[in-house]
């Protein structure tokens, strides 16, 4: 392999159009969701330097039709970007697959992560056939959808509190073919919850801004001998640590609200900032104070 071919791409794309003082300073990773691209804003880089980049994206890369530039970063409890078209088609909706299954979504206006992509298929492994699961913060239902299909439970609940969440969920869940054993509902996860009157067997948490009060009341609603799977951030100074120091965080917490929980797997997503990691892991609950709330 060359030296220049070891180059990611978007750098040697930005070197070529842009010149190598800008090409030191962008984002290197190319994002592709569906057949759009998306590069991130670094901050010091002005908007139309990433132009002339999108266009030759679209030349290097045959089946990407759209480029966008994220401009933000992830911000209200939509946890969605800021975008600017830079280049070919100005569509921001797209077909996105994972683990053998369609989602239609729009970029601009629901979250989406790739990185995801690894805990979905790990969820949907580790759950067992006829569970009652609920997923607290569905966004467009990649992990509701993936567990459907690989493990076939009895059904699957959604929650999410953006519309447009909400409305691509069900598109997707009839896309797939799972909606028999899917409902979704539109709404605050956090007051639903307790609503529902329900024991359940899984409950996902994948909202880590939210992972205190999240768990409190998905300690509320799981039942005994149950599998909860927080996200939540934590400050570690590496992956390792940083895995151990969330199976200590969520058992301490559990034992504050009166619960006994173990942990039995986890893993991390991503580091968020130095030192930061975006962290999920596994437990099951041993014992709980008849009411957690
Ligand atoms: C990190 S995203 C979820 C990602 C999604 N599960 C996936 O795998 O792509 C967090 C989601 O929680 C939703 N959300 C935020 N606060 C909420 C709440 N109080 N109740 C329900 N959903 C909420 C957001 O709209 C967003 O879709």
């Amino acid at each position: 392999m060359s030296a220049s071919s070891r180059t990611p791409l978007l750098k040697r794309i930005a070197e070529r159009v842009v010149g190598p003082d800008f090409a030191k300073v962008i984002w290197k990773r190319i994002e592709i969701i569906g057949d759009v691209a998306i590069i991130r804003k670094s901050f010091d880089v002005p908007t139309e330097v990433y132009k002339s980049i999108g266009e030759e994206i679209l030349r290097e890369i045959p089946y990407v039709k759209s480029v966008w530039l994220a401009a933000s970063p992830v911000q209200g409890f939509e946890r969605v970007r800021e975008y600017i078209h830079l280049a070919g088609e100005r569509k921001s909706e797209t077909i996105y697959r994972e683990h053998g299954c369609m989602f239609k979504v729009d970029f601009t206006k629901v979250y989406i992560s790739p990185v995801l992509g690894f805990d979905h298929i790990r969820i949907a492994r580790i759950a067992r056939n006829g569970e009652k699961i609920l997923n607290m913060f569905a966004g467009f239902g990649p992990y509701s959808i993936i567990v459907s299909k690989y493990a076939k439970p009895v059904y699957v609940v959604s929650i999410d509190l953006n519309e447009f969440a909400v409305h691509y969920a069900r598109i997707n869940i009839e896309i797939n073919r799972v909606e028999a054993y899917n409902d979704i509902i539109h709404g605050d996860a956090l007051t639903i919850t307790s609503s529902l009157n329900e024991k359940f067997d899984r409950i996902l948490l994948p909202y880590p801004d939210a992972f205190k009060d999240a768990f409190k009341v998905a300690l509320d609603a799981v039942k005994i001998g149950g599998y909860l799977h927080p996200h939540l951030f934590v400050e570690a100074p590496n992956k390792r640590e940083a895995l151990h120091k969330a199976y200590e965080t969520v058992s301490t917490y559990a034992q504050s609200l009166g619960a006994v929980v173990e942990p039995l797997g986890g893993h991390v997503i991503r580091g968020v900032a130095p030192r930061k990691y975006h962290v999920t892991v596994d437990v099951v609950v041993k014992s709980k104070t008849k009411n957690v709330l």
